[in-house]
């Protein structure tokens, strides 16, 4: 199985990637855990990604290729991906494509199904702001991050859309409804 979360910052795609990975016993791969925790890990990347993380930009898309690639192409090799976080911009996508094409899957091509996670922008905020998980978790980086969603991230919706692979679900109910929601719009690209 290999799956894209699509959705702005707080809409669950750490919370439903986690889920579906352990339904489908497939790799959840969050670009911001990676990120995470090369900062954490005080890498050579980590140093090169702090500040874009802690202003809520996006990080270079040569890093990020860098960084999923491969992961991507090794969970292909044991049953799948559930992507979370990338591609996140349009140019990811395509290159996501090129950059891996004559091997043996792409993130573009191989992609079965699409969720684009559905919740109203001031419940994001709320979320974001009850979580607090780090230096991006303030309200004007919220709204930064938002911003930047709307901008690079939200065109990825027609794109998939458009390749018949996108199903929305309703991000503002229980976890588990939206998870079961997930899995039923996945049966229907995949049935
Ligand atoms: P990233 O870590 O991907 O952050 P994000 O997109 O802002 O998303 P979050 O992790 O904040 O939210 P989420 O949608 O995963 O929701 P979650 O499940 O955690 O990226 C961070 C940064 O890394 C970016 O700003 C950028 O700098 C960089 N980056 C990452 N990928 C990149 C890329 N491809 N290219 C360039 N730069 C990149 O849930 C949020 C909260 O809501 C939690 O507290 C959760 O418990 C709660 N919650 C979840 N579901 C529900 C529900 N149904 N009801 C109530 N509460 C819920």
């Amino acid at each position: 199985m290999r799956l894209l979360l699509l959705a702005p910052p707080g809409a669950g795609k750490g919370t439903q990637g986690q889920a579906l990975a352990r339904h489908y016993g497939i790799t959840h791969l969050s670009s911001g855990d990676l990120l995470r925790e090369n900062i954490t890990g005080g890498t050579a990347v980590g140093r090169q990604v702090q500040a874009y993380l802690e202003r809520g930009d996006l990080v270079p898309d040569s890093v990020m290729d860098a960084l999923l690639q491969t992961k991507i192409l090794d969970a292909v090799k044991t049953g799948g991906y559930v992507l979370d976080g990338f591609p996140r911009t349009l140019r990811q996508a395509q290159r996501a494509f090129r950059g891996v094409a004559g091997q043996s899957a792409t993130a573009d091509t191989a992609l079965q199904a699409v969720l684009f996670l559905d919740v109203p922008e001031e419940a994001l905020v709320k979320r974001l702001l009850a979580r607090g998980r780090g230096a991006d978790d303030n309200e004007a980086t919220i709204r930064h991050r938002l911003q930047v969603y709307h901008t690079e991230t939200e065109p990825l919706v027609a794109y998939y859309r458009g390749r018949g692979l996108l199903r929305t679900v309703a991000g503002d109910q229980p976890v588990a409804d939206v998870t079961q929601a997930c899995i039923e719009a996945i049966s229907e690209l995949t049935g």
